[in-house]
């Protein structure tokens, strides 16, 4: 997470030019610069867009996908929807929330990931299911859990090091989240 510059604020502005309708995609940019959207980002959004600060913050909180506080490098979305949580979805996120030491909707010390429930990716068919940022993770078992987050880039959580001699040595991604269509689920 990089801590907050002006001038990189500025160079996505520029890139996005200074009409108004562009306020999604500067956000969208920050965010991916910063991880979040840092209240000084914000201010400066307004006063190039020369639009209140209150109505940047207005399309902060009604998009989902942003956020007004730091969030790790990596996404970890464990679905929750109908067939993930029947067919041990639950027990999965309770795997990563002790591995990681985190909290649902939390962020791991390191800064390296954030872990969040969703209702459904499309992906039902190949339940259950956690995606890593883009990447979706299906039919996944407690024991690849361990695998994915080394190939993070971080070290594997100590409680899954035993189970790697059993389990498969890399988990599969199964497909992109955004091929939902293809993965023939439903909502
Ligand atoms: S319920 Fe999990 S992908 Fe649909």
């Amino acid at each position: 997470m990089s801590s907050f510059n002006a001038a990189a604020v500025d160079r996505i502005m520029e890139k996005h030019g200074d009409a108004g309708g562009t306020l999604i995609g500067i956000l969208t940019d920050i965010q991916k610069e910063y991880t979040y959207l840092p209240r000084e980002a914000l201010r400066r959004v307004g006063e190039s867009l020369k639009i209140p600060l209150s109505q940047v913050f207005s399309v902060c909180t009604f998009y989902k996908i942003f956020s007004l506080a730091p969030r790790g490098k990596h996404s970890i979305k464990v679905c929750l929807g109908t067939a993930c949580h029947v067919k041990g979805a639950a027990l999965i996120l309770d795997r990563l929330r002790r591995d990681l030491a985190v909290a649902e909707g939390g962020t791991t010390k390191d800064g390296k990931f954030t872990l969040e429930t969703v209702r459904c990716v499309g992906c039902c068919s190949i339940a259950p299911v956690v995606t890593v940022d883009e990447t979706a993770y299906g039919r996944l078992k407690q024991e690849e859990l361990s695998g994915i987050i080394a190939s993070r880039g971080t070290e594997a959580p100590k409680r899954a090091k035993s189970a790697r001699a059993t389990a498969p040595k890399r988990a599969r991604p199964a497909r992109t989240a955004t091929t939902r269509q293809r993965a023939g689920g439903s909502r």
